[in-house]
């Protein structure tokens, strides 16, 4: 009998990679869940079933806005459910400094929601998807391994720090077999209109001035990924590790691991290449360094030695990425506003 995979928000920027991923590398059922009004678009889902329809068969979606608990005829209506991905969350830093409570509220809720859900369908797997910020700004020369100290800087990182501290607590009160995953910064066909890639496309195309973050000497630097990449190293995981269940005075703490690509890159850095690929000039200007914005780090780096070692590799390499992205992009210009 076919896996079955619930996801939740899998129509945002990620979800929507982790879908196709799925879909073309099993033959499990995708049990898709988003409330659809908290960034994620049904055109992504759309278009990808308008480009494989054959794909429908295997894609339940629910329409559910997780800041509630999903009712009893709902759970009753998903069935078995072999691993659980909780992508959902608010994720704009910006949004969540303008107006933090109701920000974290959602993704509080999400996490709880979430897991009681869990501990109803008993999934094999539950993977609580988090992210490189929850460590707080890096130094260039270190990379944040897995149980590092988490100091977040932003309600965002906040709250994704709080996901996990009651994804955490499920593990050892309910049982829950947790995997946290961290991911860093990703990219992608679909991805939202306001992601510095997406802004210097659309920029470098008009021959507008692309505003980079810093000072000369002193730029923001993240890794990069393809989030189809990130989507790879999520299956890889469901079938090459298996939780630990927490047992006292033996195992203390869930499996972790972060996600890692190839490439850290600057903002000026990355904004050159892009305009590179694109075969046009690069103007740009810089902006107040990173201590005149209140809460925004200028730096993250996550180490990705652990996963190297138990085994995974990104399938494509960053700058094929970018590449298959912005030209993607160019073929869909109305991807650049979204
Ligand atoms: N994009 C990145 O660079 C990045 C990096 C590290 C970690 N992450 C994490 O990956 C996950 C996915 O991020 P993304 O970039 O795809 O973001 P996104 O905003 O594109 O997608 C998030 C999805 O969650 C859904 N959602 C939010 N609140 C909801 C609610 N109350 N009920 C139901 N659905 C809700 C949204 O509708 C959206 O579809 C998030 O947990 C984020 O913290 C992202």
């Amino acid at each position: 009998m076919s896996k079955r995979v619930l996801v939740t928000g899998f129509a945002g920027s990620i979800g929507v990679h982790v879908l196709c991923h799925i879909m073309t590398n099993t033959d499990w059922v995708f049990v898709g869940t988003d409330s659809l009004r908290h960034k994620g678009l049904s055109d992504r889902v759309a278009m990808v079933l308008e480009a494989h329809p054959d794909w429908r068969p295997r894609l339940e979606v629910i329409v559910h806005d997780l800041t509630a608990p999903f009712s009893a005829m709902t759970i009753k209506k998903m069935g078995k459910i072999d691993y659980i991905i909780n992508l959902a969350s608010l994720s704009d830093v910006q949004a969540s400094i303008d107006d933090p409570v109701p920000f974290v509220r959602n993704n509080v809720e999400i996490a709880l929601n979430t897991l009681e859900l869990a501990r109803v369908l008993k999934p094999q797997v539950f993977v609580q998807i988090t992210t490189d910020e929850v460590f707080g700004p890096s130094s260039e020369d270190y990379r944040c391994a897995e149980w590092d100290p988490i100091v977040p800087s932003n309600p965002y990182s906040a709250s994704k720090a709080a996901q996990e501290c009651f994804a955490i607590a499920y593990w050892r009160t309910y049982g829950v077999p947790l995997m946290i995953v961290t991911f860093m910064n990703q990219l992608g066909e679909c991805q939202q209109g306001g992601k510095f890639p997406v802004i210097v496309q659309r920029k470098v195309m008009a021959g507008e001035t692309v505003q980079i973050h810093g000072t000369p000497g002193n730029i923001g630097s993240r890794y990069y990924l393809h989030s189809r990449n990130g989507a790879d190293a999520l299956l890889w995981l469901l079938r090459n590790v298996t939780p630990n269940l927490h047992q006292e005075g033996q195992i203390d703490r869930p499996f972790r691991v972060n996600v890692v690509g190839d490439a850290k890159l600057d903002n000026l850095e990355l904004a050159q290449m892009i305009a590179g690929m694109l075969g046009k000039p690069l103007h740009y200007e810089f902006v107040g360094a990173s201590d005149t914005r209140p809460g925004h780090d200028a730096s993250y780096s996550l180490c990705g030695n652990k996963l190297r070692e138990l085994g995974w590799t990104a399938p494509v390499p960053f700058e094929e990425s970018l590449r298959n992205v912005i030209e993607w992009q160019i073929q869909h210009p109305e991807w650049l506003d979204v």
